[in-house]
């Protein structure tokens, strides 16, 4: 099923509109998300929005090699009060702004209320600058990962064809359901060796999601395999810019038109880190 982007924009206290919130997760380690993130936020970027990537991957969050960067600070420097948020931000390909290491957000539990509210009002102002958040999230369904979910306005979940990945990525969906998530839950297939696989492969998830969970999962396309990634990763660059051309760069322009219009209707409190933080405490 397709994901009927409804376009309701978060809007602020101030009155002004907020960030869109995509989680990219998947239950398996190494499908792709990281990868996904990066490309989507250079498609994305290259459609006019301003895109925040934060890595919510701490230890084995690798996002800053693939867009080139050298980060030596991250959230847990502007915990500690040693960096400012603007300090930590670093500019990637196509103007992302990109945030390492988001994960030391889970150590919000142990900080004063003074820093808990300059934290929200740093993230909260950064909400107000973005049109798009995409969170790469770390593989497997820890408390952190589930709060980010949780929090975001959508999530995309990122399986492969092999049993292994499809099982873990169910895991996924099933806890969002359980806890129930109200944003459109949508799935990506990568690494897929046809079309007709990866439609395959989401249609026998989306089947089982609405027949055990009652919950809909929709379809945000297929990625092939494709040694040209590799090739990419290797440079350091996003295959969308390194082949522009190229089938997968053309099915990950695909799932970000997919995905850009990604709404939820807005709450009272809307802010996704107020949310996060909810979550994770
Ligand atoms: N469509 C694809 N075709 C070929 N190789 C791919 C494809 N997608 C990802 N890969 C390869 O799979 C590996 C894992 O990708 P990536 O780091 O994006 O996964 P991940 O889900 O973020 O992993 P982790 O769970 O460790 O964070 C990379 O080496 C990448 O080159
Ligand atoms: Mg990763």
């Amino acid at each position: 099923m397709e994901n009927p982007a409804l376009n309701l924009h978060a809007v602020a206290d101030d009155g002004r509109p907020m960030a869109t919130v995509l989680a990219i997760a998947s239950g398996k380690g190494g499908v792709g998300k990281t990868n996904i993130a990066a490309n989507l936020a250079v498609c994305l970027a290259a459609a006019n929005q301003r895109v925040l990537l934060l890595d919510a991957d701490l230890s084995l969050g690798n996002l800053d090699l693939l867009m080139n960067l050298h980060s030596k600070y991250n959230i847990s420097h502007v915990l500690s009060g040693r960096k400012s948020m603007e300090e930590i931000i670093q500019t990637g390909p196509q103007g992302v702004r990109v945030v390492c290491g988001a994960s030391g957000l889970e150590r919000l539990a142990d900080i004063s209320e003074g820093e808990h509210c300059r934290l929200i009002q740093h993230l909260g102002r950064l909400q107000r600058e973005t049109d798009t958040i995409l969170i790469d999230t770390a593989a497997g369904i820890s408390r952190s990962v589930i709060g980010f979910c949780l929090a975001a306005d959508g999530v995309l979940v990122v399986t492969t064809p092999e049993a292994t990945a499809m099982a873990d990525s169910y895991g996924m969906i099933k806890v969002l359901a359980r806890k129930g998530y109200a944003g459109p839950i949508n799935l990506v297939v990568n690494m897929a060796c046809s079309l007709a696989e990866g439609k395959q492969t989401y249609q026998r998830m989306a089947d089982v999601a609405q027949r055990f969970l009652q919950t809909t999962v929709y379809y945000a396309g297929t990625l092939l395999k494709d040694e040209r990634l590799c090739a990419a990763v290797r440079s350091r660059t996003p295959v969308v810019l390194a082949y522009p051309k190229s089938q997968i760069s053309e099915s990950l322009a695909a799932v970000a038109t997919r995905l850009g219009g990604t709404r939820r209707p807005v709450g009272p409190d809307d802010s996704f880190f107020r949310r996060v933080i909810r979550w994770l405490n």
